[in-house]
């Protein structure tokens, strides 16, 4: 019997892997959080899978669900949103497996930043504009962010970013960069990126909390904030460069 972990995606059923709705299609157990998966990623379970919604439920309810089917010898599919690395919560779960000897395995998904980044049509590193992208949050009820990680430090490197779980905090976010990206920087707000009712607010620093009150966004949201955002004038990597190419791969370019 093994907990099997899964990237389900940002939303869009079709954004899990392969090996991902392989192995729901062979779990009898399949725990979920309802309100952030999606329905139709259930289908990939098999005839008569027992379907738990793990939204109302607290860890040691979901400890139960697992030492239950442990002694039932039942492999279970655990969905999370998005991929598993970040805020994802499976690190608490895994400590929990760990200390019972129960077995699992962990299978990636893709995080919403890049699906946000795909519903932009962006790239969020762009040559000697930003090479690096910050994951990050703000505090929130889960849990406090470390005295160290706060908006401001990150927007001194000028890199993007990638705010989660803070729409609701948007103009502290925006309080936080002015100062080190500058009023003209570009943002962007995606919300429910890849599921049908997906929005885009695109804008700048000075600009996006006026357009946020027109059209306010409350849902799953990420904040994305940097100048690779808008940068078109940027030198082309050195990857297809001609000369790159002859010496790397033989036969092109000579
Ligand atoms: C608890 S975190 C989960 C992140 C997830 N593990 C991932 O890899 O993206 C939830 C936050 O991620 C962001 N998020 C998740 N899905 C999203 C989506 N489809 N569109 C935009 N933001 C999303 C929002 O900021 C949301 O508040």
């Amino acid at each position: 019997m093994t907990v099997h972990f899964i990237g389900a995606g940002p939303g869009a059923a079709d954004l899990i892997t392969l090996r991902g709705a392989r192995l729901l299609a062979r779990c009898p157990v399949c725990l979920y959080a309802g309100s952030i998966v999606p329905a139709e990623l259930l289908e990939h379970c098999p005839p008569g899978a027992r379907l738990v919604d793990t939204a109302p439920m607290d860890l040691d309810a979901i400890e139960a669900e697992y030492v239950r089917a442990h002694e039932a010898g039942e492999d279970v599919a655990r969905l999370h949103s998005g991929d598993l690395s970040v805020y994802s919560a499976v690190a608490e779960q895994m400590r929990r497996l760990d200390r019972r000897g129960i077995p699992y395995t962990l299978t990636p998904g893709v995080p919403a930043f890049a699906a946000a980044a795909a519903v932009l049509g962006r790239e969020l590193t762009v040559p000697e504009v930003a090479q690096s992208l910050v994951i990050t949050r703000m505090s929130g009820r889960a849990s406090a962010m470390p005295p160290g990680e706060t908006l401001e430090n990150f927007a001194r490197t000028g890199a993007t970013l990638a705010i989660h779980l803070a729409i609701h905090r948007l103009e502290d976010v925006v309080a936080a960069l002015v100062p080190h990206y500058g009023e003209d920087c570009p943002v962007a707000i995606v919300a429910r990126a890849s599921w049908p009712d997906q929005t885009v607010l695109r804008g700048t620093l000075s600009g996006i909390v006026a357009m946020h009150r027109v059209d306010p966004i409350e849902r799953t949201a990420l904040i994305l904030v940097g100048p690779a955002l808008g940068s078109e004038d940027f030198r082309e990597s050195a990857l297809y460069n001609t000369d790159y190419v002859r010496r790397y791969r033989p036969g092109y370019g000579s």
